[in-house]
């Protein structure tokens, strides 16, 4: 499956429950990628959508620890397990493949996917800005290869590109 992150010069991800620097030009490269495909993320990440809801035109599978919690408009998994469940369920019945899921967060889903994530999307910014949860520095990770680097681009006075990191095949 895919991973999407915007990370902060030092791979930091948010802070105080929030993204860190929103770059609309990312939000909506971010809604390109995604539409169509399943998402799959933390609880408190969901707190950071627009109303706090799960995204439209997206199927969505929201993790909390929470049995008695519901939420209109996404599948609610428990625990990592029941994800990858719901993953071959879905392969199985409606065709998708690896490519169709996309990790959306927040850091401890991205973590404990990280095992099943082939490609990861990250949104880097020039800048360090103040963080309080982290994505892994992937150019530490043995198990992933840098496969693209795009142009510096600006948006009202903030840098950032766009990185595509590869799991190495396993030869
Ligand atoms: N920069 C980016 O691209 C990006 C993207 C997404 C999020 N973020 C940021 O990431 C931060 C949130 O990340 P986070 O790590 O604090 O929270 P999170 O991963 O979004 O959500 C954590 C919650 O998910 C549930 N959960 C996670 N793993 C679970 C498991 N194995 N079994 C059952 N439930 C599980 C738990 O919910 P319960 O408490 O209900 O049990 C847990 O409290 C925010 O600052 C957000 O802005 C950044």
């Amino acid at each position: 499956m895919n991973a999407i992150v915007a990370c902060d010069s030092t791979w930091g991800i948010g802070y105080c429950g929030q993204l860190q620097k929103p770059i609309s030009a990312d939000l909506k490269r971010f809604k390109e990628l995604t539409w169509g495909k399943v998402i799959i993320y933390g609880r408190l990440t969901m707190n950071t959508h627009p109303g706090g809801k799960p995204l439209p035109g997206r199927l969505n599978i929201v993790l909390t620890s929470d049995p008695d919690f519901t939420v209109e408009g996404a599948i609610v998994a428990h625990n990592v397990a029941e994800v990858l469940e719901h993953i071959e369920d879905l392969k199985r019945e409606h065709k998708l493949t690896d490519d169709d899921f996309f990790v959306t967060g927040g850091s401890s889903v991205y973590k404990q996917f990280l095992d099943y994530t082939n490609r990861v999307y990250v949104t880097q910014h020039f800048k360090s800005y103040p963080s309080d949860c982290d994505f892994p520095d992937l150019n530490s990770d043995p198990n992933f290869k840098l496969s693209s680097v795009g142009e510096w681009q600006e948006e009202n006075g903030s840098y950032f590109r766009y990185l595509t990191y590869e799991r190495n095949s396993i030869a």
